[in-house]
Order: C-alpha cells, then sequence, then structure tokens
C-alpha cells in the first residue's frame, strides 16, 4: 500500500526520511480512504467549500534558500485535507509497473485494451450528465478548493484550443482545474454541434471557465490559429487583473506538473517567459516575399505553446511596436509559429520576460524548452517513441510512460484516446498521487533556477 518513489515527485536528493515519512502517511490515508470509499462509494456526497484552507503553513527555509511553506510534518493531523482530494486507480491495472516498465504489466496491459477496447463517451452524454452541474462537479471529483494560500496568490491564465472529443477536453480540464485559476476555451467554428453545446454547457458549471466570443474557423498555419489565441489571451486580460502567468494547451495534452509545482516553478521563473526558438530551424521561404521587418526584427520560428507572463501578454496586445510588427507577420506564413517567439527574442523591443542571453536556440541542455514535452523525432525533441507517429509527432503510448514520468516539462503532447487509451489514464491516476504528494514533499526548485532564459530575461516592476 505504501507508495515507491515512482509515484512521488522526488524533490531534495538523498532526503530518505522525508521519503519514510510520506510512505507511511501516504499509506495511512490511501489506508484508510479505501477503506472508507469501498464502503461508501455510491454515497460519495462531500461537496467541497470554495475557500478550504490547510492549517497555516510555517514558513521554514530548505536547503536551495527557496521559502518552503509546505513541510510534510504540518498535515500529520490533517487527513481531513487529503480526504477531499480525488484518488484515481485505474482498474485491473498497475500503473505504477507501468511506469516502471515492467514487461510482464506492459503484456497484461495491452491484451487487455485488445479485449476489451475504450468506449469513447458521446458528446452528448456529456452534456447531459454537465447539465446537473452540482453531480457533475461532484461525481467528476473537481478540485473546488483552491488548496493553499501559496496556489490561491498565484492564479494561472490558460487558453485552450479544442475541436474534438469532449471526453478528452473535459478530463483535462478537470486535471488542472482550480476555483483561482482563469480558463478559456476556444472552440473551432468547424467542431460538430454537439461538441461546442457540450464545452459551453460544462463552461457553464464553473464562474472561471468561459467560452471565448468569436469562435473562428481554425485552419493551421494561416492567421486563423494566431487570431484564436489572441481572443483568449484577450478576453482573459479583460476578466481579470490577478493572473500571472499564461499558458495555452489543446485537448490533446496533459500536465506533467501540479498546480501547485506549476506555481513553484512560474515563482522562480519570476517573469521570464518559456518560448521555444530557433533561427537555424526557421524556413526563410515564408518570409521571403516580405518588406524587411520593422525594428530590426530578427524573425524566428517557434513552438505555438508558449508560457508568458501578464506583462507580455499585455505587451503582445497594446504595445505599438507588437502591433506593427503583428501587421507585418499576418503576411508571412503559419504566423502563429513566428508571431511570439520573435517578440520574445528581440529583446530590443522591450517585450517583458523576453529573451536576453546570447544564443536562443533551443538546446536540450543550455536551452531547453520546459513549456511542452512533445516527441518529434529529430533534434532537439529527439526521444524513442514507443506509440504511433503522425505527422511526425509521437501520439503517447503505455511503453512511453516511464519517459512521461520523467519529464521536466509542464505538459506533454499527445494522446489520442482511441490510442492505447491505458497511457492516459495512469498518467491521470499518477497526476492525481502527484497531487497530493505535492503537499507533503520540499520542491527542489534548482533546475528552474539555473534555466538561461529564467537568469536572462527582460525584467519589469510587475
Ligand atoms: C498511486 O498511489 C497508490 C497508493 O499509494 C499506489 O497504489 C499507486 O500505485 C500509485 N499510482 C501510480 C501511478 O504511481
Ligand atoms: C526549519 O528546518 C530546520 C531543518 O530542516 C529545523 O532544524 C528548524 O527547527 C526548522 N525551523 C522551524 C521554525 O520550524
Ligand atoms: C496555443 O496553442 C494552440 C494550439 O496548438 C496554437 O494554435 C496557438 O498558436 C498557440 N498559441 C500561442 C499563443 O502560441
Ligand atoms: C546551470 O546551467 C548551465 C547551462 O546553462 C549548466 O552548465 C550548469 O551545470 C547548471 N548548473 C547547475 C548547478 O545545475
Amino acid at each position: 500500500m505504501a507508495p515507491t518513489s515512482s509515484n512521488i515527485v522526488t524533490g531534495g536528493r538523498g532526503k530518505d526520511w522525508i521519503r519514510w515519512t510520506v510512505s507511511v502517511l501516504l499509506g495511512c490515508c490511501i489506508g484508510i480512504l479505501f477503506f472508507y470509499t469501498t464502503g461508501q462509494m455510491s454515497s460519495y456526497e462531500t461537496s467541497y467549500p470554495r475557500a478550504f484552507h490547510p492549517p497555516a503553513p510555517v514558513k521554514n527555509s530548505t536547503a536551495n534558500g527557496e521559502t518552503n511553506s509546505m513541510q510534510s510534518s504540518l498535515y500529520k493531523g490533517s487527513l481531513e485535507f487529503f480526504n477531499k482530494l480525488p484518488k484515481v486507480r485505474v482498474p485491473s491495472i498497475n500503473c505504477a509497473a507501468l511506469f516502471e516498465g515492467i514487461e510482464k504489466e506492459v503484456q497484461n496491459a495491452k491484451s487487455l485494451m485488445k479485449s476489451s477496447p475504450k468506449k469513447i463517451i458521446p458528446d452528448k452524454d456529456i452534456l447531459n450528465d454537465a447539465s446537473n452541474c452540482d453531480k457533475f462537479v461532484r461525481d467528476r471529483q473537481y478540485i473546488m478548493s483552491t488548496l493553499s494560500r501559496e496556489e490561491e496568490e498565484y492564479p494561472i491564465a490558460y487558453s485552450m484550443v479544442v475541436f474534438k472529443e469532449v471526453e478528452q477536453v473535459e478530463r483535462l480540464l478537470r486535471a488542472i482545474y482550480r476555483p483561482q485559476n482563469l480558463y478559456c476555451f476556444h472552440v473551432d467554428k468547424k467542431s460538430p454541434e454537439n461538441f461546442y453545446i457540450a464545452v459551453r454547457q460544462i463552461s457553464n458549471c464553473f464562474e472561471n471557465v468561459f467560452i471565448a466570443s468569436k469562435r473562428i474557423d481554425v485552419q493551421w498555419g494561416q492567421y486563423s490559429v494566431l487570431e484564436a489565441d489572441l481572443i483568449c489571451m484577450e478576453e482573459l486580460l479583460k476578466k481579470s487583473r490577478k493572473w500571472k502567468y499564461f499558458i495555452n494547451l489543446t485537448g490533446q495534452e496533459f500536465p506533467l506538473k501540479t498546480n501547485l509545482e506549476l506555481v513553484k516553478i512560474l515563482k522562480t521563473y519570476n517573469g521570464a517567459n518559456d518560448i521555444e526558438g530557433t533561427v537555424k530551424r526557421r524556413n526563410m521561404n515564408r518570409f521571403k516575399d516580405l518588406p524587411t521587418p520593422p525594428y530590426n526584427i530578427t524573425p524566428m520560428k517557434g513552438s505555438v505553446h508558449i508560457v508568458a507572463s501578464r506583462p507580455f501578454v499585455d505587451f503582445v496586445l497594446n504595445d505599438p511596436k507588437a502591433k506593427e510588427f503583428h501587421e507585418w507577420d499576418k503576411k508571412a506564413g503559419i504566423p502563429d509559429e513566428s508571431f511570439f517567439t520573435t517578440l520574445n527574442h528581440n529583446p530590443q523591443l522591450g517585450a517583458p520576460g523576453a529573451f536576453t542571453g546570447k544564443d536562443p536556440e533551443t538546446h536540450p541542455e543550455k536551452k531547453p524548452f520546459n513549456t511542452r514535452f512533445k516527441n518529434w523525432g529529430d533534434w532537439p525533441f529527439d526521444y524513442p517513441c514507443h506509440g504511433k507517429r503522425v505527422r511526425m509527432v509521437c501520439i503517447f503510448g503505455i511503453g512511453d510512460l516511464p519517459l512521461l514520468m520523467q519529464r521536466k516539462e509542464f505538459f506533454s503532447n499527445k494522446f489520442y484516446l482511441d490510442y492505447e487509451p491505458l497511457a492516459y489514464d495512469c498518467m491521470e491516476e499518477l497526476h492525481y498521487n502527484r497531487t497530493m504528494a505535492a503537499y507533503m514533499l520540499p520542491f527542489d526548485n534548482s533546475y528552474y533556477k539555473n534555466l538561461s532564459y529564467v537568469r536572462n530575461h527582460v525584467k519589469v516592476k510587475w
């Protein structure tokens, strides 16, 4: 029953006593909870108060000098806190063994997926469920509490471009949902009507989830992709003054970090953006018919996934230089791959959080890209793929779980629910285990603190 080190986000090295304490604590909580839930599954009626807090954290310093308010000992008496966190267990499969790559369990999983293939839940069924919000939120165990002051004081804004399969979109939302954050869905205009209505219905269940007011026909490689994101960005900025960072997602990704971990990392970033960029790998054809860009700008190419500070988002939307470059970039090929990264890697523009280091090239050690783990199969994003490749990108299968567990990135891309669905199920189990463990373990931020883009960025008062 006690968790192995594989299901815990390990913090400091060699802190065996912490691991030991955590194992005992986790084992204890889960033991009690198992006892509790197996008997009373159908009458699980706990409702989550909006602002539930664990006992006031005691400030103490960890080895790396960071204040760590989540010392394990604080939660010894607080079973109530952990009982409120959802537990996810994949039936009939030992996910922990899959994360360790144990061949026998891999075979078990494969034959199980063959003998009982997953049926994706039809959009209209989820639409139905979401028409009773109280029940929807309760049955699916959404986390309706901020969980800690540290997280409450550090909200994150999400933009999610989605186009199909409500089941996967809903499970992603559920994994990242917290009442203090803000979520904007952009539903593609071409999406089936049932999909749109279901996403809208789900949004109606939460005060802090909304659908972008304008729907755009998203065509890959055209201006519309960028526009979809800008609409969400703008509305997120208008709706709340509080959020600190912006993260954009698609419906086919899954978190590798918990909300508390993201908050701790983003606080370490301290205003820096993590936006991928390359000059070497860009395709000059995309710019060939264009006039010289304004302000001595070097156009870059980068991933469409970004982690950006609030002042950067504000700059992107409102700064006159950014607007001028936007006009220029609209005429380039695949503008969404050049807009954000160019603003982030031309520090003469003064974009908040922009990279001021020497070499903007993405590099696994020198300038890693921690926003997204996406396996493209070529440098610098080249890893063996144990799933299948679709247009170069690895669609993760169960064989990819051991690698996914090790990664330092925020989110992983991508999963198909109809391809080795146990991979996604186990990611979910791991994520909820980690959500709990993150409150018991110190967090070691030394890797993030030392990143070149964190050490070298345009700093602004904020
Ligand atoms: C999650 O935690 C439970 C309880 O400790 C454990 O049995 C299970 O193997 C863990 N799952 C993963 C994926 O680590
Ligand atoms: C802080 O932690 C250290 C060791 O980790 C311990 O010796 C010290 O007593 C703690 N201080 C407080 C105020 O808890
Ligand atoms: C965010 O992600 C979507 C989906 O991949 C993408 O279309 C969009 O361009 C991204 N937005 C930003 C801000 O790069
Ligand atoms: C910090 O990062 C640099 C590369 O940017 C690396 O060479 C160095 O080993 C890192 N230091 C630590 C303590 O991780």
